[in-house]
């Protein structure tokens, strides 16, 4: 490197840290004055390199979800259609962690949406969204996923069980954006899917690209993998099959993708993402090992658990959202120590490894770059 760029580099990072000190003045004071004792979650985490604030621009309240428009951080990066991403906040003492796929992305306004699907006995949808108001600051990862548009121009069939509709929309309409056909099979339990005034109005707008089918599980039964494949035959060999619902709908598909002989690239899966909550384990139930952190803190890890479910048991928040090993939003460097994959009985032995703690649990001793 010759002394000029060096110099040049030099003043790059003190500007960068100038303006990143600014920016986190500025929204330390944004976030006194607007933030509701509900979410007032630690300061601290907000200025990591994986989480950034996010300010409540408008909600939408409809009958079966609310819909919040968000506008986050200027330095959070633009995702991209089909991704997601993970709501922290503070609860009763805990801190939760549930994750949202984007049902719209408006860039000209700088601004998301995230689609909460109103569950019975969900606590988010239940307990916090009455209680969000417009102003408030939500904490956001990164956003994350690889549930995203393949780099071509192949056809999409997208196959959506009831709220798996919500990452759909923004990849239906970057699909018609770029001029691919684009054919929807919502499956939905009874009244109208999510959001579907918007899909009717795409359809106005591209009525030779998209085509939508409603499949109403309480007239017609649940689709079987044979009907999927029907579907299939009528599409070409280069479709890309997005699916999004639950267990049992994903595995039709993917028979019936295996049935047409569609190569497994050529099939996208997104599962609905579960709270990782720690196992109910007897009190005496042994500690076989402690991950140590950073800051000098020791998680006891007991038999059975993974060291995320060990870290929520201990009230340690770590970054996580699926659970199962998917969406790689927990992926933590792991100093030293060996760790067990616990679907795959692996062993990861080097130091200074990536790890999955929400699948991972420690052979002994580790300590964790966090
Ligand atoms: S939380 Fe998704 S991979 Fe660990």
């Amino acid at each position: 490197m010759n002394r000029a760029s060096s110099w040049l580099d030099k003043r790059r990072t003190r500007i960068k840290s100038w303006s990143d000190g600014v920016e986190r003045k500025m929204l330390a004071a944004q976030w006194r004055s607007t933030t509701v004792d509900l979410f007032s979650f630690a300061l601290e985490p907000l200025w990591d390199k994986q989480h950034f604030p996010a300010r409540v621009e408008a909600i939408e309240h409809g009958d079966d979800a609310t819909h919040l428009w968000l506008r986050p951080a200027q330095r959070w990066a633009w995702p991209q259609a089909g991704q997601f991403v993970s709501l922290l906040l503070q609860h009763d003492g805990q801190t939760l962690s549930r994750c949202y796929s984007f049902s719209s992305l408006d860039v000209k306004a700088d601004r998301v949406r995230l689609t909460v699907c109103k569950v019975s006995d969900g606590l988010f949808s239940q307990q916090l969204i009455p209680r969000l108001r417009v102003g408030n600051l939500l904490h956001i990862s990164a956003a994350a996923g690889d549930f995203v548009l393949p780099q071509n121009q192949a056809p999409l069939f997208l196959c959506a069980a009831g709220s798996g509709i919500t990452p759909m929309l923004p990849l239906a309409e970057s699909a018609l954006a770029e001029g691919r056909a684009v054919q929807l099979l919502a499956v939905q339990r009874g009244q109208q899917p999510l959001l579907w005034s918007e899909w009717r109005a795409l359809q106005q707008r591209y009525p030779n690209l998209l085509r939508c089918e409603l499949w109403n599980t309480n007239q017609q039964g649940r689709p079987t993998a044979l009907d999927l494949e029907k579907r299939l035959q009528t599409l070409s060999p280069s479709v890309e099959v997005f699916v999004c619902g639950n267990h049992g709908y994903r595995e039709v598909v993917e028979k019936a993708c295996w049935a047409q002989q569609l190569p497994a690239a050529q099939l996208h899966m997104e599962s609905f993402y579960q709270l990782v909550t720690a196992p109910q384990l007897a009190p005496e139930t042994q500690v076989v090992a402690k991950v140590k952190l950073n800051d000098g803190r020791q998680i006891p890890v007991q038999q059975g658990q993974t060291i995320l479910q060990a870290a929520k048991a201990a009230g340690v928040t770590m970054q996580h959202c699926c659970g199962q090993g998917v969406c790689r939003s927990c992926e933590t460097r792991k100093v030293s120590g060996v760790v067990e994959n616990i679907q795959t009985g692996l062993k990861q032995l080097r130091d200074g490894e990536w790890i999955l703690p929400c699948i991972s649990a420690p052979v002994g001793n580790v300590e964790l770059a966090i």
